[in-house]
């Protein structure tokens, strides 16, 4: 085996504690130094993962270390800053999504891994969970045939705020939150976007965005898929954070539901089973099934630097999700359809 590729993580705040944990059980890669804006965060984060170096520049950090890959876990609005930074400094760069906030960005930060020479992965975990790994393998191996539709539907009532109180007080939530994971489902199982539409709702009264969504997705393969999302949905047991999904082909359908089993529907009859992942030994419920698909995306992450296979996704493939949570704004703002081939930002 070839030696651990040496990482920096920038910015220590709620999530980036799954993406150190995952990062210590994982063999290939490490992490030597942690930043942030915040130098308490990451004195703390350095503490708990027994890190040495402690910055909270990550320009000096850069200049101080000589780095393989930076995994970047920072808030939207810094992203293009620093991947245009850490491409300059490492082979491989990752980053938290939202990728960007609109489509310029987006680009920039994509040219500049280009220019750099460097690979761009974005943290795109939900394709990584245990249930959707399983039903590629199930899609991919033709048990349902070609698939004419799929149903992408993460509702639950978990109060998301307590941990992640900017969720509550930015403009654009729902869709740019989560849209944006069901938007990469529906591109993996059933190709690209011909026409979208959309309705999106604000519920909650403490949340200044929308905190719900529905999308209608015109496949380019003629396929129709659905992608919906609601904060403020109740159920019992709670959901959170799991995504229902059904797809349906010609010879078959699979289904999964809120709460992890999946059910195969063929000719010869339907067969259930649990695909929910173990809690980890550091993770704990509900989290469970995002904590092991992080550590699956990392471990994924692993194979890339050590050039055993490309990103999935890469920033580039996530231009094209950027575009349709983007796009998704102005359909549900004009009340019509958005013709992807012929949407732009502007
Ligand atoms: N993929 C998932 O399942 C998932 C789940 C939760 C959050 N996220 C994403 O992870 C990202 C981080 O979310 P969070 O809840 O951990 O946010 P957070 O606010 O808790 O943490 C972000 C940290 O980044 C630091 N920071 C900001 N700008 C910086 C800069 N320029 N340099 C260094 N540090 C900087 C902040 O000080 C803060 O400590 C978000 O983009 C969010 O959407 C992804």
């Amino acid at each position: 085996m070839s030696r651990n590729k040496q990482g920096a993580l920038i910015g220590c705040g709620f999530f980036a504690d799954n993406h150190m944990h995952a990062w210590k059980t994982l063999e290939g890669a490490e992490i030597g130094a942690v930043c942030d804006l915040d130098r308490a965060k990451a004195t703390a984060m350095a503490t708990k993962f027994g890190i040495a170096r402690i910055y909270d520049d990550p320009a000096k950090m850069f200049d101080h270390e000589n780095l393989d890959f930076v995994d970047v876990a920072t808030t939207v609005e810094s992203h293009l800053p620093l991947v245009r930074l850490a491409s300059t400094h490492a082979k491989t760069v990752i980053c938290q999504k939202p990728f960007a906030e609109n489509m310029k960005d987006a680009h920039a930060m994509v040219a500049a891994a280009k220019n750099a020479g460097s690979n761009l992965l974005i943290h795109e975990n939900f394709r990584w969970q245990k249930p959707f790994l399983t039903m590629k393998k199930l899609v991919d191996d033709g048990t349902i045939g070609t698939p004419h539709f799929a149903h992408f539907s993460f509702r639950h009532g978990y109060d998301n705020y307590v941990n992640q109180p900017y969720l509550a007080k930015i403009d654009r939530f729902a869709i740019m939150d989560v849209g944006l994971h069901l938007f990469d489902l529906a591109r993996l199982f059933m190709g690209e976007v011909a026409h979208l539409s959309c309705t999106k709702q604000s519920l909650n009264p403490i949340v200044q965005g929308e905190d719900a969504f529905t999308a209608l997705l015109n496949m380019e393969n003629g396929g129709t898929c659905i992608c919906d999302c609601s904060f403020y949905s109740k159920f019992s047991p709670e959901p959170f954070p799991n995504t229902a999904a059904v797809i349906e082909g010609d010879k078959g359908t699979v289904h999964l539901d809120r709460w992890n089993r999946l059910t195969v529907h063929t000719a010869s009859g339907a067969e259930t089973s649990n695909v929910d992942p173990a809690v980890p030994l550091w993770g704990a419920k509900p989290w469970h099934c995002v904590q092991d698909s992080v550590t699956n995306f990392q471990a994924h992450a692993i194979d890339v630097m050590h050039g055993r296979t490309n990103p999935r996704p890469s920033g580039e493939d996530n231009l094209r999700t950027m575009a349709l949570a983007l796009a998704a704004y102005d359909a549900a703002e004009q009340a019509s359809s958005m013709n992807m081939a012929q949407w732009s930002e502007d």
